[in-house]
């Protein structure tokens, strides 16, 4: 991790000092596969020995780059709150492996994977629909750390087509270590598209998919293939789901302990837990459980009492992720010290502003006055010192604020943002992603009722408001966005 920030603070260096442009390293996704797959096999054998220990029922095998579930705590899928920062943090705290946001097919086809030359980092990028030449910049659709999530992350796709699933993972296959499906989102952006928990009431669509990926993508990328679903009405019909799901070469499954129709604030049902790890293990896939498991402590309770394999964490980490920590090694850290760690992996690895600013707001516990000083800053150099970090040290002796300044300008943002275009310029070069321009047209800058919502919240610095207005915020804007284009929520 020293060397890590070390690194960057080079990379950085080197950028301040000669404004030299590097150049980016531009592969195929397939390329990387016997670069990680060294690191993949060491986390594997770990996994194994780990599996082993705790399971000593039926099982399937691993395929050799992929992750066993078995005895292992992880990072629910989040969108927004399951970005790469939060993944760092939660493997900094102990979880055992972590699932990235659920990400769209079509989102993925289509994108250019490079390694940054200043994080090093592995980002999949596209441009957005509207284009203004010379001003727009790439869209990053996914990032992965290569060395920290090596043998860890597992890639969520939102999908309801089988071609479209093999194509979009064939892409990112060589830089995870397993794909889950996802089968429970119940938001009507994911459903009406027929993905998420659509998918429930179309089996024979989600078996396709998952015996596709199966055929195409494991033995190819050596990595296994899982999928997370809800719970459905009765337990006869969850069971016959269940049975058709283990039986497509899945290696896991993940059941959200809620009904499609529930709230994430109605308790979670353990009730068909049993039966569904009873199914699993008959077909040798692991079962992990998922809904209302607060901490690792919890989780192995939890884990003991119903049988399942593993247990998976959401929003709980998405509060505090040292809920991965034992009470033995020292259990939930005070807020402002993860803040801190937070704050020194979004630097590190690049994160937006925007996203930064959203978990911090997950993360600053309660109606702490700090929440208020959240709104303002556009550049870390700001938001640092507004939250008091700015002569808080890092790795060999160099200051958040000074870590801020260089990622301030990998980003360009704050004092190193290109000047803004004169309005009508900007209206005349837009054109959109097939070359047409539009020409004169001006951009309406209304503010939505969402974001007045979440100015409010903001000002009003009550932290339930604030997770409410920005959640809206999220929907709202994964609403608007092309099905080409979404990263999926919920
Ligand atoms: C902010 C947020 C984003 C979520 N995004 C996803 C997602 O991308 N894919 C998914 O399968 N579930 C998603 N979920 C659901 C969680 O993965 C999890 O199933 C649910 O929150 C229940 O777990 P919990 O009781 O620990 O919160 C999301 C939940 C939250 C709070």
């Amino acid at each position: 991790m020293q060397c890590f920030a070390r690194r960057l603070f080079r990379a950085a260096s080197a950028v301040i000092t000669t404004n030299a442009i590097a150049t980016e390293e531009l592969v195929s996704g397939a390329k990387s596969a016997t670069a990680t797959t060294a690191s993949a096999m060491a986390a594997v054998t770990t996994a194994e020995s780990a599996g082993a220990a705790v399971n000593a029922r039926k099982r399937g095998p691993i395929p050799p780059r992929g992750v066993d579930y078995r005895g292992k705590v992880v990072l629910a899928p989040m969108v927004r709150s399951g970005e790469l920062p939060m993944r760092l943090l939660s493997l900094h705290y102990g979880a055992d492996l972590v699932w990235g946001p659920e990400t769209v097919d079509r989102s993925m086809i289509g994108t250019t994977r490079r390694i940054n030359p200043h994080t090093n980092m592995i980002e999949y990028s596209r441009m957005p629909t509207n284009v203004v030449p010379h001003v727009t910049k790439e869209s990053i659709i996914y990032r992965i750390d290569p060395v920290r999530e090596a043998g860890k992350l597992v890639f969520q796709i939102g999908t309801a087509d089988p071609d479209l699933a093999v194509q979009a993972a064939k892409i990112f296959a060589a830089d995870v270590y397993g794909i889950d499906v996802n089968a429970g989102c119940p938001k009507p952006f994911s459903t009406h598209g027929g993905m998420g928990a659509a998918l429930l009431r179309t089996p024979d669509k989600l078996v396709a998919i998952l015996e596709a990926l199966v055929r195409e993508i494991s033995p190819v990328f050596g990595i296994g293939i899982s999928v997370k679903i809800r719970l459905l009405e009765t337990a006869a019909d969850t069971e016959a789901l269940v049975r058709r799901l283990v039986a497509t070469g899945i290696t896991g499954l993940t059941v959200h302990c809620r009904t499609t129709p529930m709230r994430p604030r109605e308790a979670a049902i353990r009730g068909q837990l049993k039966m569904i790890r009873e199914v699993c293990h008959e077909a040798g896939v692991a079962c992990v459980m998922n809904g209302d498991v607060e901490s690792r402590d919890h989780a192995a309770v939890l884990m003991e009492e119903y049988g399942t394999d593993g247990a998976m964490i959401a929003t709980s980490a998405e509060k505090n992720p040292s809920c991965f920590r034992t009470a033995q090694d020292g259990g939930l850290e005070n807020w402002k010290e993860v803040v801190k760690h937070y704050l020194k992996f979004a630097m590190e690895v690049g994160n937006k502003v925007g996203n930064t600013k959203y978990s911090l707001g997950m993360l600053i516990e309660g109606k702490a006055p700090e929440m208020r000083l959240l709104s303002p800053p556009k550049c870390y150099t700001d938001l640092i010192k507004a939250l008091g970090y700015a002569d808080t040290v890092v790795d060999e002796g160099i200051t958040m604020l000074e870590m801020a300044r260089k990622t301030d300008q990998i980003l360009e943002v704050g004092e190193f943002a290109p000047p803004p275009m004169p309005k009508a310029k900007k209206g005349k070069q837009q054109q959109n992603q097939n070359g047409t321009q539009v020409q004169g047209q001006k951009r309406k800058r209304t503010p939505s009722p969402g974001a007045n919502a979440k100015v409010a919240a903001m000002k009003s610095g009550d932290k339930e408001a604030i997770s409410e207005a920005l959640r809206q915020a999220e929907e709202t804007t994964a609403a608007a966005i092309p099905p080409a284009a979404a990263t999926a929520a919920v």
